[in-house]
């Protein structure tokens, strides 16, 4: 079974890249994040590729993944960082991007959050609200910075065919601005001389399957714009697609390509991709702590949780799950669940696969996007270990300790 270029089972074994996965779980144990920063490298290359003729500029979105590994082998490869908080634009920092490289975007940011982000220098502000204009221009204006590059996020009012918890351009949806409030942004712009606005941003949604809304979207971008020649810059955001099972199929970049270029031409192009880039390099490893029989339906309880990928819980995500060794082949309709005191602490429900005994170890697929970066430390669970193999495919090395203990109890009273 092949899930990508670097992650495949080979006879019996799943293997990432030139490595068994259950040779690093025996010597790092469970619940454990393991990436491939070879096909993080990949998945890079191919979005730059595809969009290589519009000339967009890549900042990964690290709100899919904020791991210092994977930032540094992106900004190593020249990818400038999509940051939604001080924490994230810390964490970019920290892996090498130069702060020009950095977008500062996010529907609250606080007044101390842009000040810092303007003394660092960081290049872009995505601004949502008609207030972070004053708080950017008093920043700059304070220290003497001129000309802070701004994109007004324009809410569309297209609703994107995706799961309703990760849609945003929707009117209802507390993201971007008005039509009306970009335009009298744009009007009133020279009350803000150490502001360059010069940039729009649209983003409608994660999980993007249909280009028609990205399109639609778009059109509507530039027909707002077009009375405003000093907007050069448009940032589409992310929201490419992935498959989340192994033979599904996902739409072309190539076709989205072709769809947008015709609106592109004459500006500069931004996207801020996360999911594209590192969800199918990811892998989050349990093992099978208990197996029971209940109401007729067969339930493997095993060490990874809500804790470590919430995404079944949230928004009913559904992750292949597949042994590090597959010693049967046997199949079995189960449940596969957490040891989180909540109903909602399911992996999996109903789910055809491989028979189970307490000990095997399983991968949970498509785990490398907002799997650890939205793990908590619910029930007091320590956050798991996260390990990386090297671009070169034959070695792993441990990227982020698990947590321990006194992690848990450091910061109280
Ligand atoms: N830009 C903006 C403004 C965003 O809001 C997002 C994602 C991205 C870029 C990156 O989108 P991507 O390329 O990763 O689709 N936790 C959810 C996804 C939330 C997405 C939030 N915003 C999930 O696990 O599906």
């Amino acid at each position: 079974m092949v899930f990508n270029s670097s992650i495949r089972v080979v006879d019996t074994r799943l293997m990432i890249d030139d490595l068994p996965v259950d040779a690093i779980a025996r010597e790092l144990e469970t619940p454990l994040y393991l990436y491939s920063l070879k096909r993080i490298q990949e998945n890079y290359r191919r979005l730059k590729a595809a969009f290589e003729s519009v000339g967009a500029r890549i900042h990964y979105s690290a709100k899919a993944n904020s791991n210092a590994a994977i930032l540094r082998t992106l900004v190593d490869e020249g990818a400038g960082i999509d940051a939604v908080s001080g924490g994230e634009i810390a964490r970019a920092l920290h892996a090498g991007a130069a702060a020009q490289d950095i977008v500062f975007a996010g529907v609250g940011k606080t007044a101390a959050e842009i000040a810092s982000a303007v003394e660092r220098g960081v290049g872009w502000f995505n601004v949502e609200n008609e207030l972070e204009l004053q708080y950017i221009n008093e920043a700059a204006s304070s220290i003497g910075r001129e000309k802070a590059q701004v994109a007004l996020r324009f809410n569309p009012e297209v609703s994107a065919n995706t799961h309703p918890h990760i849609s945003t351009g929707h009117g209802g949806a507390k993201f971007g601005l008005t039509a009306g409030a970009i335009g009298d942004a744009l009007e009133q712009s020279e009350r803000f001389p150490c502001l360059s606005v010069c940039g729009i941003h649209v983003h409608i949604g994660s999980q993007l399957a249909d280009s028609a809304a990205t399109v639609q979207a778009l059109a509507k971008t530039k027909q707002l714009i077009i009375p405003y020649p000093e907007i050069h810059t448009i940032n589409l955001g992310g929201g490419f697609p992935v498959a989340y099972r192994h033979d599904q199929p996902i739409p072309s970049l190539e076709n989205l390509v072709n769809r947008i270029a015709p609106h592109l031409h004459g500006y500069q192009v931004l996207l801020e991709p996360g999911r594209a880039i590192v969800a199918d390099a990811g892998i989050l490893v349990a093992t099978v702590l208990y197996v029971k029989e209940l109401a007729g339906k067969t339930f493997y309880i095993v060490d990874a949780s809500m804790t470590e990928l919430i995404r079944p819980a949230l928004y009913g995500a559904q992750h292949e799950i597949v042994p590090l060794v597959q010693s049967n082949d046997e199949r079995v309709l189960a449940q596969v669940v957490g040891p989180v005191c909540e109903s909602t602490d399911v992996l999996a429900i109903d789910r055809e696969m491989a028979r189970l005994q307490v000990g095997d170890q399983v991968a949970i697929m498509t785990a490398g996007a907002y799997g650890m970066a939205m793990a908590s430390n619910y029930n007091s669970r320590a956050r798991p270990a996260e390990a990386v193999v090297a671009v070169a495919g034959d070695s792993w090395s441990l990227s982020r300790r698990r947590e321990t203990i006194e992690d848990l109890l450091r910061l109280e009273a």
